[in-house]
């Protein structure tokens, strides 16, 4: 017997829902993709043409974002040989609750110097009314025990390929630990090539404009996560939507904002996981952001 035509009418609806859920769920979350894109800050006079950074974020070890996704995902990003790799931020959604995190992450001081922030759900007062840590101390010795240099309101002169890079590393902006003053007076003196600061929150920009630096490294939006026509990102956690994701100018300088690894609520739509290769190269050759 033949089903009535109303029957489709009423189901296409609910199907498609279902269709579109199964793919933000199951889907989308751990299809990763790799973005490249080149901005020449390096000065004239530095001793390399060429710098690459691997930028990730928001990794979020949770039960939403699995161990073996984390683990698939730093093998595929430090293919891309990196110089310097920078991470900033949201290692975990609550807690670590498996060892097996630590020699994940040891995947990428083994390819690379390797320097991170903390996010709002790495410790402190917002992440406790999560039911996450009350300090960024455990994030902060998981990382060291990795081989990653934890910067927190802390900064480090390093040297790549002859290129003297000056790399500040905040307190979250949501866990009211960014604290420029702390890196101000050392950071704006420094003799250095190029200046990087990290940030999880690409709000807290306007706190840190005192800052010397060339470009600043956030995550914290995932990019939106959720990402709907007409609506755009109607969940992103950021005031300034103008910093969702990508390469964005902030005056004469830069913000790169990446849409991260991990999510949170285990959805991800029209907005893929993230793998963040920046190509720095000499000033005068041309800004270009390509995927
Ligand atoms: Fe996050």
């Amino acid at each position: 017997m033949a089903l009535p035509p109303e029957l489709f009418v009423l189901a296409g609806p609910g199907l498609a829902l279902g269709l579109a859920f199964g793919y933000a769920r199951f889907v989308e979350p751990r299809w990763l993709k790799t973005t490249t894109r080149c901005l020449a800050l390096l000065p004239l006079t530095a001793g390399a043409d060429r710098i690459k950074i691997l930028h990730l974020s928001d990794l979020h070890h949770s039960d939403s974002v699995s161990l073996r996704y984390l683990r698939r995902s730093l093998e595929w990003a430090v293919q891309t040989q990196p110089d310097l790799i920078l991470l900033t931020g949201d290692y975990i959604t609550t807690r670590i609750d498996d060892e097996r995190f630590l020699e994940i992450l040891k995947l990428l001081p083994q390819a690379a110097p390797t320097f991170a922030c903390p996010g709002n759900h790495d410790g402190g007062p917002w992440a406790q009314a999560m039911a996450g840590y009350a300090t960024t101390g455990p994030i902060q010795r998981l990382l060291e025990d990795a081989g990653i240099r934890y910067l927190g309101n802390d900064w480090t002169l390093i040297n790549v390929k002859g290129v003297a890079i000056a790399i500040g590393g905040m307190g979250d902006l949501w866990a009211m630990q960014c604290e420029p003053e702390a890196i101000q007076e050392p950071f704006n003196t420094a003799q250095a090539d190029l200046k990087l600061l990290l940030s999880h929150n690409p709000d807290s920009k306007a706190k840190l404009a005192a800052l010397d630096w060339d470009l600043m490294l956030s995550g914290h939006t995932h990019g939106g996560q959720f990402r709907l026509p007409i609506l755009g990102a109607p969940f992103a956690p950021i005031k300034d939507k103008a910093f969702l994701v990508g390469l964005c100018p902030y005056g004469n300088r830069w913000i790169h904002v990446t849409a991260g690894l991990g999510n949170v609520h285990g959805l991800r739509f029209n907005c893929r996981p993230e793998i963040s290769v920046i190509q720095l190269v000499k000033r005068g050759q041309g800004e270009s952001a390509g995927t």
